[in-house]
């Protein structure tokens, strides 16, 4: 039997889609194993959203050329998509080129290789539709990940996705529906709707869902506890979303929507179609909807032409939503993109600086946010035991992690949901002891 070994780079969608080509694997014959050393095919999917994400797979590509001898090496995902045959030029020891889109044909690119062929590619985006397996190998035993919508039609600035995962392709309903009562069927309480941008979901079915609608049928799925979704953008995050979100409790308090700058100078050079106030609206409808929705999201520093007084609005925007996380990155270039023609390109030292005073300002607004669950008591998902504190590791709806001590019983409680009060906080995670409800 044939064996391989798959290493998975980047985003949630490309653990999901590891699950799915693991899946078409495993269909085909294939075994996977957990050491490069056993492979007989190594597969890297790959991230190339920044430019010190792509680095990665050459830096492993190289290093284990020499042990590789004689095994079948395949670049997956989004470098893939974006370098295509180049990559055979840069890593002449590589066979397989596939983009996400060519997922659906992996079988049959892997027959080409077994007939002889030395390189193989998928790089089409062809596939009208979204990539779907008979066998999906889910790899987090507490949360399942369901695409509903692949690709982006957004065209930021700054960003390759538009390039590496094409043009948006929504599922049916059907199929999600479906897939969402398979998921609860094997055991599964929870699950996580994916998408580059869930909120622009359009189910090509004659039922014709919005996003609103199918966030909705999937939390009413009997047996589901659970339902979370990403990636947002606010162009299309209506408040039919957030009506939702307040109705439902299924549906967890917590959205992640990323604002990219607090500046609407910067928001337009980004060609992010929404302004600072734009954006605050959303906000608002989430701070008001009676419920207490915690609220990440993603920012770049030193996108060119971004000002200190432009960079200083992204810190006034961070104290005045109160993130619970917030993801920040320095401005990276990224071929095809329409950002890489704009002047004023910052020098890194620049973009560092500021990259570190804003984490220091939002680890201030973490320590401060977190510091009001103390007293409160969480319903917690237990994802796992920390042996050396002798906690239990809990996630709260919030998407918060609260580590807690459990008195009574050796029983695992791993996959249980349970009741603690929080007794400590810090600007990561909270601290608390389980408590009998
Ligand atoms: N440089 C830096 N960060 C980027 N992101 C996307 N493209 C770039 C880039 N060229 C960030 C955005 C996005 C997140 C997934 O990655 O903040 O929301
Ligand atoms: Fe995910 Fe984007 Fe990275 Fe591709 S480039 S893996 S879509 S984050």
């Amino acid at each position: 039997m044939k064996k391989f070994y798959i290493e998975t780079f980047g985003c949630q969608m490309n653990v999901h889609d590891s699950e799915k080509v693991i899946g078409t694997l495993v269909t085909d014959g294939y075994k996977q194993v957990e050491t490069f050393e056993e492979a007989d095919l190594v597969l890297y999917n790959t991230c190339s959203i920044r430019d010190k994400a792509e680095q990665k797979v050459f830096n492993r590509l190289q290093n284990f050329k020499k042990a590789g001898k004689g095994k079948t090496f395949a670049v997956i995902g989004c470098v893939a998509q974006q370098e295509g045959e180049k990559i055979f030029e840069k890593a002449p020891h590589v066979s397989l080129v596939a983009g996400s889109a060519s997922y659906g044909k992996l079988s049959q690119l892997l027959v080409q290789i077994e007939k002889g062929d030395k390189r193989v590619t998928g790089l089409t985006f062809d596939a009208n539709e979204a990539f779907e397996t008979p066998m999906t190998r889910r790899d987090n035993p507490h949360r399942a990940y369901i695409t509903i919508i692949e690709g982006c039609d957004k065209n930021c600035a700054y960003c390759v996705v538009p390039f590496t995962r094409g043009p948006e392709r929504s599922r049916t309903s059907e199929s999600i529906i479906r897939e969402a009562h398979e998921i609860v069927a094997m055991g599964y309480t929870e699950v996580q709707l994916l998408g580059q941008n869930v909120n622009s979901y359009r189910d090509p079915s004659p039922a014709g869902y919005n996003f609103a609608q199918i966030l909705r049928a999937v939390a009413e799925v009997p047996g589901m506890r659970r339902v979370r979704f990403t990636t947002s953008h606010p162009r299309d995050f209506g408040k039919d979303i957030v009506d939702v979100i307040a109705d439902n409790p299924v549906i967890c308090n917590h959205v992640h929507l990323p604002v990219q700058s607090g500046s609407s100078r910067v928001l337009e050079g980004m060609l992010r179609s929404y302004t600072r106030d734009e954006y605050m609206r959303r906000i608002d409808w989430m701070k008001n909807c009676g419920q207490d929705i915690a609220l990440t999201t993603d920012i770049i520093v030193g996108f060119p032409g971004e000002t200190e007084a432009d960079f200083e609005q992204t810190l006034s925007l961070l104290d005045e939503v109160e993130y619970d996380s917030v993801f920040s990155f320095k401005y990276s270039k990224r071929p095809n993109t329409p950002a890489l023609s704009l002047d004023d390109h910052m020098d890194e030292d620049e973009k560092s600086r500021r990259l570190s005073i804003l984490q220091e300002h939002q680890r201030q607004i973490q320590i401060r946010r977190n510091a009001g669950y103390v007293g409160r008591v969480e319903e917690v998902l237990v994802e796992g035991f920390n042996k050396a504190t002798g906690q239990w590791i809990g996630r709260t709806g919030q998407n918060k992690t609260l580590n807690f001590l459990h008195h009574s019983g050796d029983e695992n409680l791993t996959g249980t949901y349970l009741h603690a009060r929080v007794t400590r906080s810090g600007p990561n995670s909270l601290t608390g002891e389980s408590v009998v409800q």
